[in-house]
This record gives C-alpha cells, sequence and structure tokens, in this order.
C-alpha cells in the first residue's frame, strides 16, 4: 500500500527496517544483540474470563507506539505479567511469542507480588510521580514504603533483562516513569549495554520535582543510561534545571549531555508517535457506512453531528471539562442540543487508586446531569462508554466523528490526538486540541485550546463542527502530512541509532564498572 509519504507498508518494508533499516550494524557502537523493550505495561495480556481464555490488547497510547517497533526488530519487550491468565500462557520462564496467531517477538512476563504491585505501579509510579509531574492539582503522595517496593520492582526488571539477554551487547529502550532507577541496575549487570530511558510523561521545573523525597535518586538512576528522551525541548531544559539543583554532576551545554562519575548521557526531546499508516484501516468501508452502522448500533438518530473523545479515565484528561464545554456549546447554541453527541469512550484505570475512584464516579454523575438537562432533546449530549474498547473499534469511532477532542490538562504528548489524524485517509474530521499536550506543538492545524477555559474551548469545538469543507480538509492535510513525516518508525530509528552512537563513545567494562556503584 502506498502512503502519504511516500514509503510502502509491505512485510519488505518493515524486515529491511528491522534489519539495516535502522543502521543498527554499524557506527561506533559496533555489532550488537537484542533490541530489548523495558516498559511496565504489556502488549498482549491474557485474561480468565468464565471458564475461557481472552486476549486483550490494553488502552495505552505507549502500547500503540512501540508494538510496531517491537515487530519490525523482532527482539524482546519485558512487562509486568498482570493478566489473570498470563501465567498459563507463558513459559517457564514467563516468555510467549507474540502476537500469539502471527508470532513476530518474545514478550517476557515479570512476576510481581501484590505488595510490589500495589507499592510500585499504584503508589510510588501512580500516587507519586503521576501527579507530581502532571501538574493537574492532585495532590502526589509519597510513601516510603511505596519507595521501597518501586527499587524492589526495578530489581525484578533487571534481573529479567539479565536472565534473557544473551551475549551480545544488548540495545535496551527503557519506557517511562515507572523505571527511574533502572538504567543504574542494569548497567551494574551489563556496563556494556546501550541504554535508553524514554520518559513519556512531562518533566516538571525544579520547583515542581524537589517534592519528592527521592529525586536524587531517581536522577542518578536515570543519568547511568546512554540516553534520555523526552516529549519537547521543555522538559529537557527542565530536567537540566534539576540535575543542575540536586545532583553534583557537570553539564555541557554545548553537546547538552550531563557527565557524572565518569559516564555521560546525552539529553534529547524525541516526541513519540504513532504507526503511519495504520493498521486498523478498513478500505472497503466509506465513513458514510462507519457512519450509519455506528449510528444505528448506538440508537442514535442517523443525521446527527457526532463528536469523540478516547482517554483513559484519568484526572489529567480533562474529560469532566470537556463535558463543561458541550454543555456550555448547547446552551449558547440551543438549535445544536438533539443534532450532537459526544462519545466519550473511557477505559477504566488505574481503578484501585481513590482519586481514579472519585473521577469515575464524577464523569458519571457530570454526564447524567447533563443528559437530564437536555433530556428532552432527539439524542442525549454525551454517550459514555466507560469500558475497554479495541483498537480496531476505537478507530472506527475516529473515523465516523466530525470532531475529536482531546482537551487534557496536561500531557506529555497525546497520542489519540496522531491516532484520530491517522485514521482520516479521507481527509476529514477536525481535531480540538489542548495547548497543554505535547501533540500541540506538531499539530498547530488542529484548533487549539486552553483546557480550563471551558467557554473557549465550547466555542472552538462549534467552530471545529462549522467549519467549511475546504478549510477543515487543508487543515488535515497539513496534519496528516506531519504525522506521516514522523511516524514511530522515525522516532524509534532515530531513539536507537542515538543510543548506539552515544553508547558507542565511551569505554566498555571494567573500566567504568566501579562508577556506577549499586542503586
Ligand atoms: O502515557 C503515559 C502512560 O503511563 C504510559 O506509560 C502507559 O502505558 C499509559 O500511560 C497507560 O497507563 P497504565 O499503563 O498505567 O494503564
Amino acid at each position: 500500500m502506498e502512503t502519504e509519504s511516500g514509503r510502502g507498508y509491505s512485510p519488505d518494508t518493515m524486515a529491511e527496517w528491522g534489519d539495516k533499516g535502522l543502521g543498527l550494524s554499524a557506527g561506533p557502537g559496533g555489532d550488537h544483540g537484542r533490541i530489548c523493550v523495558i516498559a511496565n505495561r504489556e502488549p498482549y495480556i491474557h485474561v480468565r474470563n468464565e471458564g475461557r481464555i481472552d486476549l486483550m490488547t490494553p488502552a495505552s497510547g505507549l502500547v500503540t507506539a512501540l508494538e510496531p517497533i517491537a515487530r519490525t526488530s523482532g527482539g524482546l519487550w519485558i512487562a509486568h505479567g498482570g493478566g489473570s491468565a498470563d501465567r498459563e500462557t507463558s513459559n517457564e520462564r514467563g516468555v510467549l511469542s507474540v502476537p500469539p496467531n502471527d508470532p513476530k517477538y518474545e514478550l517476557k512476563r515479570v512476576w510481581l507480588t501484590p505488595d510490589e504491585e500495589q507499592g510500585y505501579y499504584y503508589g510510588f509510579a501512580n500516587e507519586g510521580l503521576w501527579p507530581l509531574f502532571h501538574i493537574v492539582h492532585t495532590r502526589p503522595i509519597f510513601r516510603a514504603l511505596d519507595w521501597s517496593y518501586y527499587l524492589q520492582a526495578n530489581e525484578k526488571f533487571a534481573a529479567a533483562f539479565n536472565e534473557e539477554v544473551g551475549e551480545q551487547r544488548p540495545v535496551v529502550l527503557i519506557q517511562d516513569y515507572h523505571f527511574a532507577p533502572l538504567p543504574r541496575m542494569i548497567r551494574r549487570y551489563r556496563p556494556d549495554a546501550a541504554i535508553s530511558l524514554f520518559w513519556h510523561i512531562p518533566w516538571s521545573s525544579p520547583d515542581t520535582t524537589r517534592i519528592c523525597p527521592w529525586k536524587n535518586e531517581l536522577i542518578e538512576g536515570m543519568l547511568s543510561a546512554d540516553l534520555l528522551g523526552f516529549q519537547t525541548q521543555y522538559h529537557c531544559n527542565n530536567f537540566l534545571e534539576c540535575v543542575d539543583r540536586f545532583v553534583e554532576a557537570r553539564i555541557d551545554r554545548e553537546s547538552i549531555s550531563v557527565t557524572r562519575q565518569g559516564h555521560t548521557c546525552y539529553i534529547r526531546p524525541l516526541p513519540i508517535s504513532i504507526e503511519w499508516p495504520t493498521r486498523y484501516e478498513v478500505p472497503p468501508e466509506t465513513i458514510p457506512d462507519i457512519r450509519r452502522d455506528l449510528l444505528s448500533e448506538l440508537e442514535l438518530p442517523p443525521d446527527i453531528r457526532l463528536g469523540v473523545g478516547v482517554d483513559r479515565i484519568d484526572y489529567t484528561k480533562g474529560i469532566v471539562e470537556r463535558f463543561l464545554a458541550i454543555e456550555t456549546m448547547l446552551d449558547n447554541h440551543p438549535d445544536m442540543a438533539g443534532n450532537f453527541t459526544l462519545i466519550q469512550i473511557g477505559a477504566p484505570s488505574r481503578s484501585r487508586i481513590p482519586r481514579y475512584q472519585q473521577l469515575t464516579e464524577e464523569v458519571m454523575q457530570v454526564a447524567n446531569r447533563i443528559n437530564a438537562k437536555f433530556a428532552g432533546a432527539r439524542c442525549k449530549p454525551i454517550t459514555l462508554r466507560l469500558t475497554h474498547h479495541g483498537p480496531e473499534q476505537v478507530f472506527r469511532f475516529y473515523r465516523a466523528a466530525d470532531v475529536c477532542v482531546v482537551n487534557s490538562l496536561h500531557d506529555g504528548m497525546n497520542l489519540v490526538a496522531k491516532e484520530y489524524v491517522a485514521s482520516r485517509s479521507d481527509g476529514g474530521g477536525a481535531l480540538v486540541l489542548s495547548s497543554f499536550t505535547g501533540a500541540a506543538r506538531e499539530l498547530t492545524d488542529a484548533f487549539v485550546v486552553n483546557p480550563y477555559d471551558i467557554e473557549g474551548t465550547a466555542e472552538a469545538i462549534f467552530g471545529a463542527l462549522h467549519s467549511p469543507a475546504t478549510v477543515l480538509h487543508e487543515r488535515m492535510a497539513r496534519m496528516r502530512a506531519i504525522v506521516s513525516s514522523h511516524s514511530v518508525f522515525e522516532w524509534g530509528r532515530e531513539l536507537l541509532e542515538q543510543t548506539i552512537r552515544y553508547s558507542g563513545q565511551r569505554a566498555i567494562p571494567g573500566e567504568v564498572t566501579a562508577a556506577y556503584g549499586t542503586a
């Protein structure tokens, strides 16, 4: 299939990308071993459901982004095995080949105890670091016990890595705030490894970051990587300021690197992206077909305008603010009532954490209140679907929608915005996008809003729904050109090439081992 970027999407191209398209065996890094992705979330979860085993793909932008890289590089993905049938579907080392129906790479599942999962994932990562780095007025909670489980779980991932990785020099791509100490721990096992850590969420200024009692340890652990990637230059600058304030290290502003105990780590903005073209295109189905079928499935009138929101239920995503903006739009433009619905897909997330339970309640209450207010109209303003949807389903909603609303209060990137653009191969649709997302730096043809400004967001949604089709097509074409020319393949290639290049610049084993100390 030919794409707008001119790059084909054939098995040959993928193989080429995986072998030499990345240029991984050339350059100062020399020969490399397996490419190993370490991310907390697994790309395939096995769940026991009334006696049968279901295979699920989690609702995570990160999985959408990294899966294609794992497939094309044929390497290894190490993740927490969190599904109720994960053990019985993997071998004695927790390993299985995936995708299960068409194996392309290996998944190794790490088993965490309930206490470890609670302290490392729910506690330190998601009640501490998540609110710390997303500045949305939810107070971070830092508990010493969570911190110790966070370290313990990171140790387990380092040991799992060491168990699977072969003799050759490994290339490791670590994902996100779950793993700040991991580069240092991996380095202890394999001083020769080429290591990158990609920080998918924002990084805050020193004034915010200093709240964390273990900020120094976090930063020092991260600096054992060869490359630290952030979504934007702004996040890189914040990180460097934190290094300056909190740890003993030498910052080189010219090469944008930090040297600590003889090891140099390079800091780079590397905005993440998505697969292009998408695998979820259904060519024979036209947009009018999809719209007609979806509206009839949802028992909605066939001629209404459709908005879509797709999120994990998370307080950073601005879901309540989005509903209030819809209410305001209908108040300000009463003829829209009965002629518009926002389909909100909300994947349940982190539901053991009280703040997430409160938010789920609030989302339902606000939707019910607004729907009751417009009860006389022929359709509800908000169609709420609080359940997991697979990517194929999500893409049908994207393609049917006149407007996609992404009004996160703060977001590292927000891959939903890019997925929506990728889904619109017909050139239609409009994107309303928060200025506080990483995606807003690239997708300047979106209708950009301040998500805290409810009136402004309401008018932007109204404007997107009432702009001339030619204007919308031009805007969408420009956004598609941007996403297609910087897909997750370009992102992955840049990240891995730089990791190998920078790791090749340093002396290997023995000489520097002592410098990494213990975590
Ligand atoms: O987008 C940031 C992120 O934390 C990803 O790392 C993660 O995959 C996603 O959100 C979903 O969160 P969780 O894995 O906690 O469900």
